[in-house]
């Protein structure tokens, strides 16, 4: 007999409270914050799905590998244990530990990008595309079509255009220093890339001497889709289906704050000892010694611990079959959703569930407001907010005005979830009735961050 209930693989061993608040409450806490969620206090929010980064619950062998991390300045037996267990599914020769993903991104793009360089991706993140940007380079998104279609039920959403970035390769194969990955594709709805894909990728970065770059920031994840989906894939080990990803890769940046299982720390990889050594150079100039990288021994144990945990099978059966339990139930009340629902976070089509929304009136703002307002829930804007500025300071719609709801990684129960599905249909049953935003303050990138909003009159 299979059973259908998903059961959490852990018992709860610590607990912290959640505050209740009233809908008056939630109205005034908005008011303060400009109407952007990332400036609510988090005591005023009841589920916190802003973020799956850096917000997951650690677990006891963690909390107690951290009680070995050895605060030495220079070679620390627990710089020895991270760089072991990342080159255990990472077998990188350099690796350059970091505070997060984005210290990773800057470093590697002071060093290989600048002006007239191109840098494709399937989908850059947003600090990703910030920071090629910052050096004057242009991030170029070449996800298939099927990515741009909410509604597509390909199996690897994620994949890269193969014939775009052959194009792109043939016409301007000297401005382009890297090819990137982003797995799963956190921006293009958290989809996977198939191995074959990432193999086709490999073949073209090749056939044109250019190297292949992993955003690997939900590598596991990535991986459990592979064996659930890719034909021939469904016996192998993840942490073996890791390895054969990291093997068709030139190097990586990563955010541990993702599927390092860690509340803070990312790392930069990769096999190049020329570049290497100028990521090295910068490092020492941001963020620390090569042996600690910005992170306090501590840090570096808990990531080492984490990446043995999230190859766990039994962990990311309940991880992937938890976002896709929340992603079905809207989707069957109705409610347009990412399909099929991926990894991480499930993500509601804004555009579509409020299509009396002009996108530059930001739809996903409005429902992101609206979620909060009503039940307390803090999700994420992923569209022209975040997207829709450019860097000649031009506003357009992004390709999709969607709301992420991100799940923190052995943090919420069933029942939360299931709150979370009530509050999402009560505000979709009034989607008629929300109406959109203006900005009022922004700074010039990343201005979802910071940016202050006011709702238009009715
Ligand atoms: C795909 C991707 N790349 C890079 C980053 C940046 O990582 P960090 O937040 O640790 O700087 C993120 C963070 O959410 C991400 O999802």
């Amino acid at each position: 007999m299979t059973y259908q209930t998903i059961i959490e693989p852990f018992r709860i061993h610590s607990v912290e409270p959640m505050r209740m608040t009233t809908p008056s409450e939630r109205r005034s806490a908005l008011e303060v914050a400009g109407y952007n969620l990332f400036a609510l206090r988090a005591e005023d929010v009841l589920i916190d799905l802003l973020t799956d980064s850096g917000t997951g619950a650690m677990s006891r062998d963690q909390w107690a590998a951290i009680q070995h991390g050895d605060e030495s300045y220079a070679g620390s037996p627990s710089w020895f244990r991270f760089l072991a267990s990342v080159q255990e599914l990472f077998p990188f020769p350099h690796v350059i530990p970091t505070h997060q993903g984005r210290a990773a991104e800057k470093i590697l793009f002071n060093v290989i990008g600048g002006p007239g360089k191109v840098i494709p991706n399937n989908t850059h993140f947003d600090t990703t595309r910030a920071n090629v940007e910052a050096t004057g380079a242009e991030a170029l998104d070449l996800v298939i079509a099927e990515g741009h279609d909410p509604a597509a039920l390909h199996p690897f959403k994620g994949n890269m255009d193969l014939d775009r970035l052959g194009d792109l390769l043939a016409r301007r194969r000297d401005d382009i220093p890297v090819v990137f990955v982003t797995i799963t594709n956190n921006s293009g709805g958290g989809q996977p890339v198939s191995l074959a894909n990432l193999r086709s990728v490999r073949a073209l970065c090749d056939q044109y001497g250019v190297p292949l770059f992993l955003d690997a920031c939900r590598f596991a994840e990535n991986a459990w889709f592979i064996r659930e989906r890719e034909e021939g894939q469904g016996e192998r080990d993840v942490a073996d289906i890791v390895r054969e990803i990291a093997s068709l890769a030139d190097g990586m940046t990563m955010s541990a704050k993702k599927d390092g299982m860690a509340n803070i720390g990312g790392w930069l990889a990769m096999s190049d000892p020329d570049w290497a050594q100028r990521c090295r150079e910068v490092l020492i100039l941001t963020e620390g010694f090569p042996t600690y990288g910005g992170l306090a021994g501590r840090d570096l144990e808990a990531i080492a611990q984490g990446l043995h945990e999230v190859v766990d099978h039994d962990y990311l059966r309940y991880r992937i079959q938890s976002t896709a339990y929340l992603g079905e139930a809207l989707h069957e009340s109705g409610i347009p959703v990412v399909r099929p629902i991926g990894g991480h976070a499930v993500y509601i089509d804004a555009r579509a569930l409020l299509s009396h929304i002009e996108p530059l009136e930001y739809p996903g703002q409005a429902l992101a407001i609206a979620l909060y307002e009503a039940g307390g829930i803090r999700s994420c804007e992923i569209g022209t907010v975040m997207f829709g500025l450019h860097p000649d300071g031009t506003e357009v719609a992004a390709a999709l005005d969607l709301v992420r709801l991100a799940i923190p990684r052995r943090t919420y129960t069933q029942s939360h979830i299931d709150f979370v599905i009530e509050v999402c249909r009560d505000v979709a049953s009034r989607a008629k009735d929300l109406r959109g935003y203006r900005i009022v303050e922004s700074p010039k990138a990343l201005r979802h961050f910071t940016a202050r909003f006011a709702p238009l009159a009715t």
